[in-house]
């Protein structure tokens, strides 16, 4: 049996079989008669929602979890196309496995893109000590060699292998820019480029290969200040207490209004420079998974799409 083409299956009124992964547990929401299933189905780093109304047909997924099913589907609309799922039973076979549906970013690919921005990063202030610490705390065996390989996501933007370091590398293309506009800000580059990489490393620990991790209701700010404060010694060794500081700070406050507000200039331009970079990347996503209808932003409503190629964002 052949994996659903979910695009080709949105299409309305449309019926399909096929295969599916499940990657997160779906929602039960209350409807108007009764309780229904919302959920997605995912696909090299693009989520499908689906929503199950007959609880006769929902029940396998709340016994068996998230995995590999056997579904009909029905292409549906309502705000937006979904699938409307008709039946749907555990995958029995198999032939086909979690990996099949995994999208990732090849790590030589990431290391190239790594090297290039690194000798532009150098021109504008940033020092072999800063690559040194880099390279032996991305190397430190608690990480597994998993920065380069983990997603930054299992839902939102680059939820594929090498999707960490892929938004981590598009952020440092960002600062960049920020750091050619603004000279008075070069003189901490090594701070910024440091902060960057240790902004969201904590989700190593939040995600396990693109699942939810053991521990993952510790998010990953506070693993990542966890696993910082392991290497106290050698960044004041190297920097000292202030810039350990900051770096703190950063993870602690990137995230701007939605957790610790960020406390110092630091933290707040890495929140805007992660925010700008996961948001077009989320976007530019959403417009390519759904053509031709309204992207619906959480706090703007309605947008009109843009002129995009279909080429790989
Ligand atoms: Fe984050
Ligand atoms: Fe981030």
């Amino acid at each position: 049996m052949d994996i659903l083409n979910l695009p080709v299956s949105l299409e309305k009124g449309r019926r399909s079989r096929g295969l599916v992964l499940i990657n997160t547990m779906p929602d039960i929401r209350s409807g108007k008669r009764d309780d229904f299933m919302s959920g997605f189905f995912y696909f090299k780093g693009q989520n499908y929602l689906f929503r199950i109304w007959d609880k006769d047909v929902f029940e396998i997924i709340l016994e068996f979890g998230p995995g590999i099913y056997v579904a009909e589907t029905l292409g549906s609309d309502y705000n937006g196309p979904y699938l409307t799922v008709k039946s749907i039973d555990v995958y029995p076979g198999t032939e086909v496995t979690r990996d099949d549906f995994l999208g990732g970013i090849p790590r030589e690919d990431l290391e190239r893109r790594l090297a290039a921005i690194r000798a532009s990063l150098d021109q504008l202030g940033v020092t072999a000590s800063c690559w040194d610490l880099l390279d032996s705390v991305l190397a430190d065996p608690r990480l597994e060699d998993r920065f380069m390989i983990e997603g930054a996501a299992i839902r939102h933007h680059d939820n594929v292998f090498g999707g960490l370091a892929n938004h981590t590398l598009k952020m440092l293309n960002i600062l960049r820019a920020v750091l050619e506009n603004n000279p008075a800000l070069r003189v901490s580059a090594d701070l910024l480029v440091f902060s960057i990489f240790m902004h969201d490393i904590g989700k190593v620990f939040e995600y396990h290969n693109l699942e939810m991790g053991e521990f993952w209701f510790a998010n990953h700010r506070v693993r990542g200040i966890e696993f910082l404060a392991s290497l106290k010694d050698e960044v004041i060794r190297r920097y000292d207490e202030s810039f350990y500081r900051q770096v703190q700070s950063v993870i602690a406050g990137h995230h701007g209004l939605y957790g610790d507000h960020p406390t110092t200039v630091a933290a707040t331009i890495v929140h805007y420079i992660d925010v700008l970079e996961s948001q077009t990347t989320e976007l530019l996503r959403e417009q390519l998974n759904t053509p031709g209808s309204k992207i619906r932003h959480p706090d703007f409503g309605f947008l009109q799409d843009i002129p995009l190629s279909e080429e790989e964002s």
